[in-house]
């Protein structure tokens, strides 16, 4: 993305009024793409029942509303928003964990209806067996997929090794820190190779240096493995590093606000992305969106417009 897109994209961004900004901010994958819709959801929405604050009875609760996205094959999508906008509860869904109150999920055009093999997940809060060691977790999908006990040794080794625990192979979960056992996961649905990989801040309870470590890898192993990826986080910068495109919610109930196309040339490296200004410059897109920042921007330049009009014109109407 040379520097000029960059500002080009700056004044779309800007100016809301501008029609151009519907290629920027679509929902859809670009127009060029050509790969076959891998995920497609349509008018998703989950309530919940709550307890009626403060009252008997109780209430329906919104958790997501309406959500509409289309994820093509091999896509590396994440989500970024408020806590308690409802990622989560959409992820569970693109599992098949959870249903939808309302609207329909569909993978590679079949209608979802419970979870399936295809899809590998890393939940919060780690979901690991403490009955099991490090390498039987890890071997968890693999049994499940009739590999054999040979092939299930070589397979969790290799990913052992990817995330740095050797040597903890026969540890139980309740004998690892947090980052440990967050690692584990990851290895786990790393081992077992879905197709869609589904991950819900993987990286938040590993440390910094760990976390960019694993970043690469999870792009090295993206890029080799053509995984079709959607990946919650709370860190604007692992959003955009990570990302073709970035999905913001809004809360409340929870929507996509909008999406940000992330053109940055791959393979990328960490050390190379973050001294670029592109990749600064959309971090600090998605910062605005998360901040609420855009919509007064543009109403104060609609204000400005709307006062120099007024001093040509009195009667003229924007
Ligand atoms: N089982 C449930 N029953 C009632 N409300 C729920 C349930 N699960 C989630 N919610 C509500 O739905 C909303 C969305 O929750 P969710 O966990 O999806 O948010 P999130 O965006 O993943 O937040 P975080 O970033 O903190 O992980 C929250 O208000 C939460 O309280
Ligand atoms: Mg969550």
């Amino acid at each position: 993305m040379s520097r000029e897109n960059t500002v080009l994209k700056e004044n779309v961004f800007i100016n809301k009024e501008d029609e151009s900004s519907k290629k920027y901010d679509s929902n859809i994958s670009s127009k060029k793409d050509q790969r076959e819709i891998k995920i497609l959801a349509k008018d998703i929405t989950r309530t919940f029942t709550v307890k009626n604050r403060g009252q008997k009875g109780v209430e329906e609760f919104v958790a997501i509303k309406d959500i509409n996205l289309e994820i093509r094959a091999g896509e590396f999508i994440t989500l970024v928003g408020p806590s308690g906008c409802g990622k989560s509860t959409f992820l569970d869904i693109l599992s098949g964990l959870s249903k939808p109150t309302s609207g329909e999920l569909y993978i590679d055009g079949k209608l979802v209806k419970g979870p399936a093999l295809d899809r590998g997940i890393v939940l919060q809060g780690y979901a690991l067996f403490p009955w099991r060691n490090v390498r039987k977790n890890i071997e968890y999908g693999l049994e499940l997929k009739k590999i054999s006990k040979k092939e299930r040794k070589e397979i969790s080794q290799k990913y052992i090794d990817l995330v740095g625990l050797n040597g903890f192979e026969d540890r139980y979960i309740h004998e690892l820190s947090g980052g440990m056992r967050q690692r584990v996961a990851i290895a786990r649905a790393l081992a077992y190779d879905p197709e869609v990989l589904l991950m819900d801040e993987p990286f938040a309870a590993v440390d910094a240096q760990t976390r960019e470590v694993m970043q690469e890898e999870l792009l090295r192993i993206w890029e080799k493995t053509n995984k079709t990826i959607v990946f919650i986080t709370h860190s604007i910068e692992e959003a955009v590093f990570l990302a073709d495109r970035v999905a913001v919610l809004s809360a409340n109930p929870g929507e996509v606000k909008e999406i940000i196309n992330v053109d940055l040339p791959r393979p990328r490296k960490l050390g190379d992305v973050r001294n670029s200004p592109d990749f600064n410059w959309l971090s600090h897109k998605v910062w605005e969106l998360l901040h609420n920042v855009e919509d007064k921007k543009s109403t104060k330049i609609i204000d400005e417009h709307r006062n120099i009009a007024e001093e040509i014109s009195p009667t003229a109407n924007l």
